[in-house]
């Protein structure tokens, strides 16, 4: 990494420290509202990397880092990441919003690996900030059709039999910016709604169990107990089929963002419904048609209906790398990574376009692949020649559903949507190596 790199520009949304090349040939609108990157020249992209290092800490030498009896145990009681690596964080962008409360970050996709996301970097969505509820204080009640009302405490929560699963969580409006063209260019932006974690807690049905739902019940209110008061309708057969009400994510306890102490988990579907804070849930026979559900989180088609209750998340994929973050450093072979997910269950195929999409190729799944989870997959053998690249992944799930092309999509549903947008994103390698976001025709 070239250790003189001037910071990003303000207004720009590319991470400062990720080598960015030049903006010649940006479009005017990305220029117009991004603000163009800074960062290497594009001649500097062909440097190897080794040019760039300190020789004194190269072999045969002995390194700075090996001269010095380093710090002790307990100098970080709760571990960060290396220092080298503190560039790598949600980031947001400040002119989508009015207000960070009610607001979304993005994950950094290019700088993952496998199909987990660490917690502190899982994206956040929050319609009233961050409740901070406390533990002792926490009551989730559960009422309505059912034989017995219950309001259960933390404790009582963690005292039925546990179960550990992975799933994904997509916020219905990732890419919700890119329906009329190409906008953001970074992964990050364009892809960084979803997150994808392994949750310990209770199957909600052990809940509805323990409460006895009526014979006529068919739907729930699920409400958080933040500002917002979020609330969404869950049909039942969902939610005694695998959703969880949980209180930990990657082994610890949930953080305060992702709805410290219990969230609800509701797999493959949007992220709206997966409730944090979870505080209530009424038991009834009807769909409450709540604001989430009516003005928000619906589907305005080109005939001037709206979809409604588009629960399920459609397969999806990208490339985070090469991606706009990462652009191309040199000529030759490029190991292609990306990201499939769909929230009808597994990933079956994964296949990657270098020529926008003339010529496919069957990519590698990378284990595990699981239902409603992140997969990750690779192309091994391509090779850069340094002529402009087309980049575009296509996922296919196991229920045969193939991921559209944008046109194929807006064919159905127009261009006033904001949410479930799961097109083929493209990304151009130009010949500095510098990788754009497009849009083919
Ligand atoms: N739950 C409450 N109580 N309040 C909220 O604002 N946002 C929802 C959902 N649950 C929200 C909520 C939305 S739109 C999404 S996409 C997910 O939480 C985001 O979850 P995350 O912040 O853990 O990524
Ligand atoms: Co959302």
């Amino acid at each position: 990494m070239n250790k003189t790199k001037p910071p990003a520009k303000p207004g720009s949304i590319l991470p400062p420290s990720v080598d960015q090349p030049t903006d010649a040939g940006r479009r005017k609108a990305l220029l117009a509202g991004l603000g163009a990157a800074g960062g290497a020249a594009a001649a500097g992209l062909m440097t190897p990397a080794r040019a760039l290092a300190d020789p004194a800490n190269l072999p045969p030498n002995v390194a700075d880092w090996s001269k010095v009896l380093g710090p002790g145990v307990d100098v970080a009681p709760y571990g960060m990441p290396s220092k080298f690596e503190k560039t790598v964080v949600r980031r947001y962008v400040d002119w989508l919003t009015a207000t960070p409360e009610s607001s979304i970050n993005f994950t950094p996709l290019y700088a993952l690996d496998g199909m987990v996301t660490p917690n502190g970097l899982c994206f956040e969505r929050h319609h009233g900030g961050v409740a901070e509820v406390i533990p002792d204080d926490y009551r989730l009640m559960i009422h309505g059709m059912v034989e017995r009302p219950l309001v259960f405490t933390y404790q009582d929560l963690k005292r039925f039999p546990p179960q550990s699963r992975f799933y994904f969580l997509e916020c219905a409006a990732n890419g919700g910016m890119e329906w009329r063209g190409a906008q953001l260019n970074g992964v990050q932006f364009t892809h960084g709604m979803v997150h994808c974690v392994q949750y310990t807690g209770v199957p909600l049905r052990t809940l509805l169990e323990e409460a006895g739902v009526k014979p006529k019940a068919k739907w729930l209110l699920v409400e958080g107990g933040d500002s917002a008061g979020m609330n969404r309708s869950l049909p039942l057969d969902k939610a005694l089929d695998d959703c969880m009400v949980v209180y930990s994510m990657n082994g610890e306890r949930l953080r305060a963002e992702q709805g410290y102490p219990i969230r609800l988990v509701v797999p493959g579907f949007e992220g709206n419904m997966w409730v944090k804070w979870l505080r209530r849930i009424e038991v009834g026979d009807g769909a409450w048609m709540a604001r989430e559900e009516t003005s928000k989180y619906t589907d305005l088609m080109p005939d001037g209906r709206a979809r409604r209750f588009t629960w399920e998340m459609d397969a999806k994929s990208v490339i985070t790398s090469p991606c706009p973050e990462l652009p191309c450093k040199q000529k030759g072979p490029q190991v292609i990574k990306g990201i499939a997910w769909s929230g009808r269950g597994k990933i079956a195929r994964v296949d990657v376009t270098v020529d926008g999409g003339r010529n496919w190729h069957q990519a590698r799944l990378e284990d595990p692949v699981l239902p409603k989870c992140l997969t990750r997959f690779y192309l091994d053998g391509w090779s850069w020649d340094g002529n402009p690249a087309y980049l575009q992944s296509r996922a296919i799930d196991e229920t045969g559903y193939v991921q559209p092309e944008m046109a194929a999509l807006q064919a159905v549903r127009g261009v006033n949507s904001i949410y479930h947008n799961n097109a083929i994103q493209t990304w151009r390698i130009n010949p500095t190596g510098e990788v754009e976001n497009v849009r083919l025709a």
